[in-house]
């Protein structure tokens, strides 16, 4: 049965290119399981052979396998942080700032750091590189319209801004898109760029085994200008930041030394 897992796990590398090892198993295990066992297969070997012939099933996984809810200004006292505290001290340094989302699902992460560096520069001059290894999220995100419970933390004073209602959905303005440029880009094989003052990567290094994540911490330390910040999610602490040459420098923000 684990060898069942174990030559799906090849099997979807040599087909898609994504290391289902990298994953944490257990959890991965069940997800896929349950999609299969839904669809009427009673193993993975069987639930392979059904993604080589049909587009559809392996949409599907992908789909499960991606975990991608999102919403803006998620967990809002973080950024706060940011506000208040991160940006301030990035722009000391240097007046352009080069940011990445990485993993950033529908968009509202990227679309969410504009909108807060908008307090301190105009939208014309606010660039942001954002990638996710799901096409069909980065489809969606380019499209840029909500539902209102993925705005639930957004400010009421940056909802009149930056949004328009159309019908029960919000359109996210198209001077806030222009700032975004979205690539996909998988974590785990893609070459990283540098030189960046922000690297927001939130809610998907919970996912990836330690081995994963420890190499993660150090491209990410590598991506960054000496002084810039590596913002997790709020389950994602990283125990001994200095073994990856970040240091803490407010709760799940780690600026590289
Ligand atoms: C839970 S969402 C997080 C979205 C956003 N960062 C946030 O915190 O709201 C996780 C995202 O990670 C993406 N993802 C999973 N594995 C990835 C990988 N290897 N490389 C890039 N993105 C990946 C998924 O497609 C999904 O959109």
């Amino acid at each position: 049965m684990n060898n069942d897992y174990q030559d799906f796990i090849k099997k979807v590398y040599k087909k898609t290119g994504i290391d289902l090892s990298c994953y944490k198993e257990a959890q991965m295990k069940r997800r896929l399981t349950s999609l299969y066992e839904k669809k009427g297969f009673k193993n993975f070997q069987q639930f392979f052979d059904a993604m080589e012939m049909d587009q559809t099933v392996l949409n599907e996984f992908l789909d499960r396998m991606t975990i991608n809810v999102s919403e803006f200004y998620r967990n809002g006292k973080r950024w706060e942080v940011l506000k208040n505290k991160i940006i301030p001290q990035l722009l000391a340094k240097s007046k352009r700032l080069k940011v990445w989302s990485a993993a950033c699902s529908t968009g509202e992460e990227p679309y969410t750091i504009a909108m807060v560096l908008s307090h301190f520069m105009p939208l014309s001059q606010i660039k942001i590189l954002a990638t996710d290894i799901d096409e069909n999220v980065i489809k969606r995100a380019k499209i840029g319209i909500y539902p209102e419970r993925s705005l639930a933390e957004v400010p009421e004073d940056i909802k009149r801004k930056f949004f328009t209602k159309e019908g029960l959905f919000y359109k996210v303005n198209d001077e806030v898109k222009r700032t975004v440029t979205f690539k996909k880009h998988n974590l785990l094989a893609d070459p990283f760029e540098s030189n960046f003052d922000l690297i927001v990567c939130r809610n998907v290094l919970i996912y990836f085994t330690e081995d994963a994540k420890e190499i993660l911490y150090k491209k990410f330390s590598a991506a960054l200008k000496p002084g810039g910040i590596l913002f997790v999610g709020s389950t994602e602490q990283i125990f001994n930041p200095h073994l990856y040459g970040l240091k803490s420098e407010d709760t799940f923000f780690y600026l590289k030394i």
